[in-house]
């Protein structure tokens, strides 16, 4: 049963000085989630947006906020995040080394009352996240290094796609993955959705369209169609 791709514009490509023009935008368009990247300049190297912002964003829209965590410790500063009522909060597994801490904390997450999801970087071993499979609501699959939007979808990361699916159709088959990086309703939102994507992370390909609701309804079209397909081949 394929269902409707969602989409979660990354508001790393609004524009700050217009910020609730674009989220009123966004909710006309009919964007589904946003997407808030919070990097703190040493998990990642690049600084963004935290709390107050969040609490803000919070006040103004009912839209699910997805809270990606690019920061050193998350478990540190993890109820401050909390308090602010994120729908779904993405931890990077590089930031938690520790197996049991990690644990510890994606449960806190839920008994928190968020949806728990994990991420990583492109470059650790997608098997990874085997452990934590039945402990999340949504992986993140990462398609760029995180630090920056604007960049180049990382080829291949489908196939990474294709390996969080066949794990969760066993262990945990509502379990929504996600793809970060690089969307583009021309190609890369049809390769990630024909193995199995749920839910797309779109940021320069939806700031920087001249339409905004028409890019996100071309991307969500070749998502669903190609998730169509897949089910139907
Ligand atoms: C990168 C962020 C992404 C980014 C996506 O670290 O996690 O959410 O904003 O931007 P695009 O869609 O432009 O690749
Ligand atoms: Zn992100």
């Amino acid at each position: 049963m394929f269902s409707t791709v969602r989409i979660a514009p990354s508001i790393l490509s609004a524009n700050f000085m217009d910020m609730e023009r674009d989220i009123r935008m966004l909710e006309e368009a009919g964007a589904d989630i946003i997407h808030v990247d919070v990097m703190d300049g040493h998990f990642v190297p690049n600084l963004t947006i935290g709390v107050p912002f969040i609490k803000q964003l919070r006040a103004i829209t009912d839209l699910p906020i997805d809270v990606h965590l690019m920061i050193s410790n998350p478990q540190e500063q993890i109820d401050w995040y909390l308090d602010l009522d994120p729908d779904y909060v993405s931890v990077h597994i590089e930031a938690v080394p520790d197996e049991d801490e990690l644990h510890v904390l994606l449960r806190h997450i839920r008994e928190r009352g968020a949806h728990p999801a994990l991420t990583l970087k492109p470059d650790m071993p997608i098997e990874v996240l085997d452990p934590f499979i039945e402990e999340v609501d949504m992986i993140l699959v990462m398609s760029v290094f995180p630090g920056f939007s604007g960049q180049s979808y990382i080829e291949g990361s489908e196939e990474r796609v294709a390996y969080v699916a066949q794990v969760a159709k066993e262990r945990n088959p509502d379990l929504l993955i996600e793809v970060d990086g690089g969307i583009s309703a021309e190609r890369t939102a049809g390769l990630v959705c024909a193995e199995g994507a749920d839910v797309l992370v779109a940021g320069s390909g939806v700031f920087a369209a001249e339409d905004p609701a028409r890019a996100i309804e071309e991307i969500r079209l070749a998502g669903t169609e190609a998730q169509a397909d897949k089910e139907r081949a």
